[in-house]
């Protein structure tokens, strides 16, 4: 065969593998609003940036008539390209194929991906359109997801993962996104879940749609599978360009350094009056949040779950960190269950990939009530604590108001090795709010007392000298547990120099296997 008809079966088999299962399948994908596994990757990389491994590779079935139906690629689309220059990894389920089954090979793709991707040291982003595992391939489907599983927790903590789900995921398929650090949902065609309705049914008895068992809103809000949320997958796509602007690309580099427009000094006035004076009143820390971050921009993480506490990413003079800060707009901002894992799981990503953290408290305690004992809010609550103990990047803590009991200790406070602690003269750091901790101390005259009035004026009497002895930062600050008490407005410009100052900091704990985080 001569060299130019050799360029020509290469140039047609490639044209061949793009066409993935054929032009009928492409268009049925399109009519149900979806996109393909390559237009995905198009839209996610920069332009012209996608170089692709493995586009000739086929399956090796040959029960169910399956060595007459081959695919150039079987089913994954895989390669790497860059996003805003830095090089990422992507595969992406092609449901053109066998409805995107995971056959053998089709796995073995995906594992040479992601041993690449180690070697390299870049993000692994996965887009998942899925009808499992590849029935005709029985327990060979079954070994590649488990070899999968295996590369994302190899991976955990050494490099970025971040999962798309834009179709079906489910079965034991839902567990490489869950393995990952990231999972977003698109709302329009999205859904996950171990087992799916029919099954449910049989079960359980009961009746369950496809979207309120595994939909996006249900994973965002209720379950906490999905981090994030876009109403269609061009949207998705460009939250995953966003959020890896964030990140470095492994756990030995820092995060990418940005030149920063919004002045180091700027002051926010408007801070010092936005504690109400009513400490029962609630305010919204995300004007503190936008108020004090560079250009007022904040990725929310988790924006639906828990929202009695808020994470996500910003940045100080350019340099990414994480925020955590209690919601008082929500449950008051009361750490619960879900509010202590959703703190904890971000906490451990950015401590991994040497994100520093900031952390904004007005906590009145744990939620108290037989739902939150018996759900394990004890080992919850030891979950953001054991986080926040063992994460060694620089951390910065300002307690805004309340911080109560336990939940002081557990947000960041002095003794969890936090570099940083500073209280705004707002804030009220104490072992329990004046109400509790009158009824406790004082049960005995109160009882006692008849006349409703007499008790109720001597309660109000009791709690106001409680509060002039405790509710300030001064008590905290007289040990050293608090740095520096700082006027809020001036809040922006001592974090910035606390990072500047942080840059170099080393901390080192002694040499273990890992720790017992309690799980
Ligand atoms: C082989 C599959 C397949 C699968 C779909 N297809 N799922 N082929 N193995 N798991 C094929 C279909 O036969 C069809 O082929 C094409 O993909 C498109 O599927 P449709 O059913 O036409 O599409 P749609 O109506 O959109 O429905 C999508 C679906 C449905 C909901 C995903 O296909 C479905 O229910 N599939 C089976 C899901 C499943 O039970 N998977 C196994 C889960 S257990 P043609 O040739 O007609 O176009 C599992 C265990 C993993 O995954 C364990 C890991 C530890």
């Amino acid at each position: 065969m001569a060299i130019e008809d050799k360029i020509k079966e290469l140039i047609e088999k490639r044209a061949e593998a793009r066409l993935g299962g054929g032009e009928k399948r492409i268009q049925a994908q399109h009519d149900k609003g979806k996109f393909t596994a390559r237009e995905r990757i198009d839209m996610l990389l920069d332009e012209n940036s996608f170089e692709e491994f493995d586009m000739f590779i086929t399956h090796r079935c040959r029960d169910f008539d399956m060595d007459k139906k081959k695919y150039l690629g079987d089913g994954v689309v895989t390669g790497h390209g860059t996003i805003d220059g830095r090089v990422v990894f992507v595969f992406a389920q092609d449901f053109t194929v066998f409805g995107g089954s995971l056959s053998e090979m089709f796995a073995k793709k995906i594992v040479k991906l992601m041993d690449e991707a180690m070697k390299v040291g870049a993000p692994v982003i996965g887009i998942n359109d899925s009808g499992g595992a590849r029935i005709q391939e029985g327990v060979l489907s079954l070994a590649g997801y488990a070899d999968i599983f295996q590369r994302n927790i190899e991976a955990s903590g050494v490099v970025p993962q971040i999962s798309a789900i834009f179709g079906p995921c489910a079965g034991g398929a839902v567990y490489s996104p869950a393995l990952t650090d990231f999972v977003l949902m698109s709302e329009s065609s999205a859904y996950m879940f171990v087992t799916g309705p029919k099954v449910t049914k049989t079960v359980t008895g009961e009746e369950v749609s496809v979207k309120d068992l595994g939909g996006s809103h249900v994973h965002a809000a209720k379950s906490g599978v999905a981090h994030f949320t876009s109403e269609n997958e061009e949207e998705g796509l460009m939250m995953l360009r966003k959020l890896l602007s964030y990140l470095p690309q492994n756990n030995l580099e820092d995060p990418p350094l940005y030149k920063c427009k919004d002045p180091i000094d700027r002051v926010d006035e408007q801070l010092n009056h936005i504690i109400p004076d009513n400490a029962n009143k609630p305010y919204d820390v995300t004007d503190v949040i936008l108020s004090i971050v560079d250009d007022n921009e904040f990725m929310e993480v988790h924006r639906q779950f828990a929202r009695n506490i808020m994470v996500g990413f910003a940045k100080f003079n350019g340099t990414p960190v994480g925020i955590v800060a209690n919601q008082p707009t929500f449950l008051a901002g009361v750490l619960d269950i879900d509010a202590s894992k959703k703190a904890a799981r971000f906490v451990r990503f950015c401590d991994a990939f040497n994100i520093p953290l900031v952390t904004l408290v007005d906590v009145p305690g744990f939620l108290p009530g037989t739902a939150q004992e018996y759900g394990g809010i004890i080992s919850s609550g030891a979950k953001l604590m054991f986080a926040y103990g063992e994460a060694t990047v620089p951390k910065i803590t300002i307690t805004l108001r309340k911080s109560y009991g336990g939940a002081h200790d557990v947000m960041s406070c002095k003794q969890l090795k936090t570099d940083l602690n500073y209280a705004w003269p707002t804030a009220e750091i104490a072992v329990m709010g004046a109400s509790g901790a009158v009824e406790v101390l004082n049960y005995k005259e109160i009882s006692k007392i008849e006349n409703d009035e007499e008790r109720a004026e001597f309660i109000a009497k009791k709690e106001q000298e409680y509060k002039d002895w405790s509710a300030n930062p001064y008590r905290a600050a007289q040990y050293g547990f608090i740095d520096d008490v700082i006027e809020p407005m001036n809040t922006r410009f001592r974090i910035i120099r606390g990072l500047s100052l942080l840059q170099t900091k080393k901390d080192q704990r002694p040499p273990k296997k890992h720790g017992n985080i309690p799980l």
